[in-house]
């Protein structure tokens, strides 16, 4: 039988973008959920943090990573990034109208929707994040009587970067951030990780808030997202082996090795990393 146009795309790989390894946590979920897929991974690392940044600045930066992945061919893109799926989803979805974007953003707002009794959500992420309020008006788009209250804990990034998720000093951190969230008679029922950084601190974030508080991962609700929509749209692959993983980054292909492993669970060997420049 010959083949078509469509078995071609389905069989090019899935890009995902981030700022730097902290998308790896994204890819991870993806990877879990759908094994015989080919990945092509961009951590924008000579430019990371995105969090601090302006929101200019960052769609700029979204852009010209998503084009690189355009480039190479892929069949469906992730914006990994929280902070870039905030400020940028919309242009990059112009930006490339024949490529279907999947941010982290709404797939969090919905599960946080989902899992919320009171109405009551606790958002964390980086600064501009925050700043923007794309948690806020995703949730609010959803349960319009939801009381939603944004945090930026820029820490976070810098403890998960340096592999100190878990101990005292990850906790000492999650509490000073955290306490005076849960510390109150109307706390939030429900705890939005609004960065890709944070799930590695998930087990330190989880022993300072009350423990009936439901934590939300915008990594696995993103992976199950991209699955709804390769279904959708019949793009999934006929493959039946473990699929490819390809990694891109704007810096030193040996640190994003090194520090990717913590965040993709598994080593990343260097020759594996293609040093590009956006
Ligand atoms: N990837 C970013 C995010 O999810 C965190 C790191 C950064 O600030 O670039 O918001």
């Amino acid at each position: 039988m010959n083949k078509t146009a469509t078995d071609y795309n389905k069989e090019l790989p899935i890009g995902v973008f981030d700022s730097g390894v902290g998308g790896l946590t994204v890819l991870k979920a993806l990877t879990m959920r759908l094994p015989h897929e080919r990945f092509l991974y961009l951590g924008d690392c000579a430019r990371l943090p995105y969090g601090t940044k302006s929101s200019g600045t960052v769609t700029r930066y979204a852009l010209q990573a998503a084009s690189v992945l355009a480039s190479r061919g892929v069949k469906l893109m992730v914006i990994a990034c929280n902070t870039a799926s905030a400020t940028a989803l919309d242009a990059v979805r112009e930006a490339h109208p024949g490529i279907p974007v999947v941010g982290v953003v709404e797939p969090g707002a919905q599960t946080a929707c989902r899992a919320t009794r009171s109405g009551r959500i606790a958002v964390i992420a980086t600064e501009s994040t925050i700043r923007g309020r794309a948690y806020h008006e995703a949730i609010l788009a959803l349960r319009p009587d939801a009381e939603v209250t944004g945090h930026p804990c820029p820490l976070f990034v810098s403890l998960a970067e340096e592999g100190w998720h878990t101990g005292d000093i990850a906790e000492a951190v999650a509490a000073r951030y955290l306490d005076p969230v849960f510390n109150t008679p109307d706390a939030p029922d429900t705890l939005v990780l609004g960065c890709t950084h944070f799930p590695l601190l998930r087990q330190a974030i989880g022993n300072v808030i009350n423990p009936e508080a439901v934590i939300v991962d915008s990594a696995r609700t993103t992976a199950h997202s991209v699955c709804l929509q390769l279904d959708e749209l019949a793009m999934n692959t006929a493959n039946t082996t473990p699929g490819q993983v390809s990694f891109l980054t704007t810096d030193d292909a040996a640190r994003f090795a090194r520090t990717g492993e913590g965040f993709l669970g598994r080593g990343i060997a260097e020759a594996d990393v293609e040093l590009v420049d956006l």
